[in-house]
């Protein structure tokens, strides 16, 4: 008896801009996945679809083109709820990008929605597939810096054009919130922060966050459109010294506590009183996007430990970002988790 391979699911992205572009991208060449098509009323502006015959002005077109079992909903934020909603309806599963919706109102809607059709999905927090990341995860796990004393975080750069929708808080900041829970182990269970406005947009362009995780580790994240170099960094301190994590080229230091003390006065005025060995480990790379298409891609097919991102991590992160905007306009840290 031959064993035959399942049918390719057909898959579709939901937006071709700077990021539903590289879904595409990944999507037209993932193995047991065809691609379907994707829709954007501005066209292929990227030329990210190589055959022009697969881009479709609306879902409805997209969809009277054949069925879909997947899609990629890479829409500005505030069109999260109506195609999740449009897709639920066609009994489509869905990877929606971060955050998972401009509001806790919007992300329980798509929630209760998918339930309701029985659909798998999954939230696009695509800086769990960063292998820097991961690395840090694993080595926390393996207790190597022993007890954790913070995490603190730092995404800076230029202002997108683009992002009109919404804030840095909800736009950028989402991806620390969630990402300090997920390498400590823990919910967040308080925040305090500021905000600012200095280009003149309706939302806030800068925000410092002072937190708690329910274990008691405080955190602290820094996240701006005003920098004009781009940062990308997580940082977790420890018993036994520190790890950092840069996403932008993925790469993973420890630095080790001191261990050497120097009776050159000139070398402990630049190294400080001790000093320890740094190591950059050598990773395994993979492209994120495509290590979160092809989890997702898996958990579709019907793999039920598939490592994608949980709608309610997504909304986790969401309810962070407002319990940090009520923070800013109060003046109060505000509780997020019990
Ligand atoms: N995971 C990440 O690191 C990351 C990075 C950037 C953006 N994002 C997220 O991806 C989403 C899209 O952001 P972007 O930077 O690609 O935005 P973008 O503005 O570059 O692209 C959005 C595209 O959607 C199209 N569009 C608008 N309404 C539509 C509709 N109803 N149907 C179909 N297409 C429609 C627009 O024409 C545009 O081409 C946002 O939620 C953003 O937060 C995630």
């Amino acid at each position: 008896m031959t064993h035959s391979s399942p049918a390719p699911l057909r898959a579709a992205v939901l937006g071709l801009g700077m990021m539903g572009r590289h879904h595409a991208r990944i999507l037209q060449a993932l193995p047991g996945v065809t691609f379907a098509g994707a829709v954007d009323p501005a066209g292929d502006r990227h030329d990210a679809v190589r055959d022009p015959a697969l881009v479709f002005p609306t879902l409805e077109a997209l969809l009277e083109a054949g069925p879909l079992d997947m899609a990629v909903v890479a829409l500005p934020t505030e069109e999260h709820l109506p195609a999740a909603l449009a897709l639920a309806s066609a009994d489509v599963n869905m990877l929606i990008e971060k955050p998972l919706a401009a509001s806790t109102e919007d992300a329980e809607l798509i929630i209760a929605a998918v339930r309701r059709r029985g659909l798998a999905a999954a939230v696009g927090h695509v800086e769990r597939f960063n292998p820097s990341l991961l690395a840090l995860r694993e080595k926390l796990g393996e207790g190597l810096l022993g007890d954790v004393f913070l995490v603190a975080t730092e995404r800076v750069g230029p202002f997108p054009e683009r992002i009109r929708d919404v804030g840095v808080v909800k736009d950028l900041a989402t991806h620390d919130l969630d990402i300090v829970s997920w390498v400590a182990g823990a919910p967040i269970a308080t925040v305090a922060a500021q905000t600012a406005h200095r280009t003149g947009r309706p939302h806030e362009d800068l925000v410092l966050v002072n937190g708690r995780l329910t274990t008691d580790v405080p955190f602290n994240t820094i996240v701006d459109w005003l920098t004009p170099t781009k940062t990308r960094r997580t940082r977790v301190l420890g018993d036994r010294g520190m790890l950092v994590a840069e996403t932008v080229t993925a790469d993973l230091t420890f630095y080790e506590n001191g261990r050497i003390t120097s009776d050159w006065g000139s070398s402990q005025a630049l190294r400080g009183v001790t000093e320890g060995d740094a190591t950059r480990y050598a990773l395994a790379r993979s492209e994120p996007i495509r290590s979160e298409l092809e989890a997702f891609r898996d958990l579709v097919a019907g793999d039920p430990d598939a490592p994608v991102v949980t709608l309610a991590q997504g909304l986790a992160a969401v309810q962070a970002a407002e319990a940090v905007l009520e923070s800013a306009r109060s003046g109060q840290s505000v509780q997020v988790a019990p």
